[in-house]
């Protein structure tokens, strides 16, 4: 049985006072999420404020970049062992902003999948397609080619039992028009699939969360799906009480 899991992606969002505003609430109100695991992924500058607050409590901190490289002379990375050092758990990786605005390639992102496991972290690897790609029919070609990816690294498909994947259509990522569950279902049972003629046990075992204009109100449909495990949110994510019903919608 897969564990339901919601992380949190805030990107670049928020203030000092409104991250800690936010975790706040978080604090108080997850004992009402019963089965979710359930991270968040701040902005760098505040991962120390973020990791103090939640330390005793069963909320994991993740973060949304990291380097590909080893810790030295690179101006403005951030290594994956300052992010173990500041207890994160998670990292995202590939997510589509990276790739579309900071021109990260299949093979950076790989670069930075592998550091991250070499670093103990847990990678969320995010994959998806453009609209335009999904008008043309290559959606699967697009999500075969960046999975692929990763199947291919020399330690295989053995490399996807420490991670977490997230399906984030990119066409539906901040638009308030998420991808509908059969939608959504059909790439997640895509990806499994295509997991599973390497491995069956790592294909039953990892999480695929989705992601792309998870709401409350859309989120149990969602989450009710056979390969949905769970959502990567953002802008919902942003406002504590509609990121805790989205955790709870895992047990609707
Ligand atoms: P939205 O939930 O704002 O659509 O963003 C999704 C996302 O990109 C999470 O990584």
């Amino acid at each position: 049985m897969r564990q339901p899991f919601v992380a949190g992606n805030w990107k670049m969002n928020g203030s000092r006072a409104s991250v800690c505003e936010l975790v706040e609430g978080l604090i108080q109100g997850i004992d009402s999420v019963t089965n979710a695991a359930v991270a968040v992924c701040p902005s760098f500058v505040y991962l120390a404020d973020v990791q103090r607050m939640l330390s005793d409590t069963r909320i994991a901190l993740g973060a949304q970049n990291l380097s590909d490289r080893e810790p030295g002379a690179f101006t403005g990375e951030i290594a994956g062992a300052m992010l173990k050092d500041f207890d994160c758990k998670y990292v995202i990786v590939g997510h589509s902003e990276r790739r579309a605005l900071y021109g990260e390639s299949d093979e950076l992102v790989a670069r930075k999948f592998t550091v991250a496991l070499e670093n103990g972290l847990t990678p969320i690897f995010c994959l998806g397609e453009l609209l335009q790609e999904r008008q043309q029919n290559q959606t699967e070609s697009v999500i075969a080619r960046q999975l692929d990816v990763i199947l291919t690294l020399p330690g295989g498909v053995e490399g996807l039992r420490g991670a977490v994947i997230a399906y984030e259509p990119v066409w539906a990522i901040g638009t308030g028009m998420s991808a509908s569950p059969a939608q959504a279902q059909e790439v997640h049972a895509f990806i499994r699939q295509r997991i599973a003629k390497k491995d069956a046990k790592v294909a039953a075992g990892v999480q695929i969360l989705y992601g792309g204009s998870v709401k409350p109100d859309n989120a149990a449909e969602l989450f009710s799906q056979a390969d949905i495990d769970g959502g990567l949110i953002g802008g919902a994510s942003l406002d504590a009480q509609s990121f805790l019903d989205i955790c709870r919608a895992t047990s609707a």
